[in-house]
């Protein structure tokens, strides 16, 4: 297992396909829907089994101190084999080297646990999203 940024455009297409299929495509969201217009500043995360890759996050650097992660996802068949822990810790390891002191995110409810293992509070009640995902504002210091 090897956790880096994707780098061929091979690699780029499965990185967001990943993404979309899941966290867009069991909502029938549109493809493209799974990239926004930072996708050039922020750091990308991406869990490779061999060529394949399993898991994907983001990390935007909101300030000097503050970063926030975003898209984290595991490929459905790799779930609940601590794959998004190690891409987490992995990213968190990124955060202190950056000095970033603060780290947040907006949790999907079912998400809330495995973030609140790896030492996430909630802070707020945040959006629904797609009229039906309860997200929470959580942070890490
Ligand atoms: C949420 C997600 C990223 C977690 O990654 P994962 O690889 O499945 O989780 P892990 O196997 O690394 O779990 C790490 C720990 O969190 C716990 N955990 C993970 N998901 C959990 C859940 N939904 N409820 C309760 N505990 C959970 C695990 O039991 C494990 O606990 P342990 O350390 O005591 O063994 C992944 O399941 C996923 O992509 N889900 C669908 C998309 C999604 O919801 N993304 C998050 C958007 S905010």
């Amino acid at each position: 297992m090897e956790i880096r940024s994707p780098q061929t455009p091979q690699e780029w297409e499965s990185y967001y396909d990943l993404r979309y299929r899941v966290l867009r495509q069991p909502w029938n969201q549109k493809k493209g829907s799974e990239r926004d217009d930072q996708e050039d500043d922020a750091a990308h995360f991406a869990v490779f089994q061999g060529f394949v890759i399993i898991a994907v996050g983001r990390l935007d650097i909101l300030d000097d101190s503050v970063g926030k992660v975003r898209y984290m996802a595991v490929e459905e068949s790799f779930q609940g084999k601590n794959i998004g822990k190690a891409l987490m810790e992995f990213i968190l390891t990124r955060c202190e080297t950056e000095q970033l002191h603060t780290i947040i995110l907006h949790a999907r409810e079912i998400a809330v646990p495995f973030y609140e293992r790896l030492g996430f509070r909630i802070v707020e009640k945040s959006h629904l999203l797609f009229g039906e995902i309860q997200h929470y504002l959580m942070e890490k210091k």
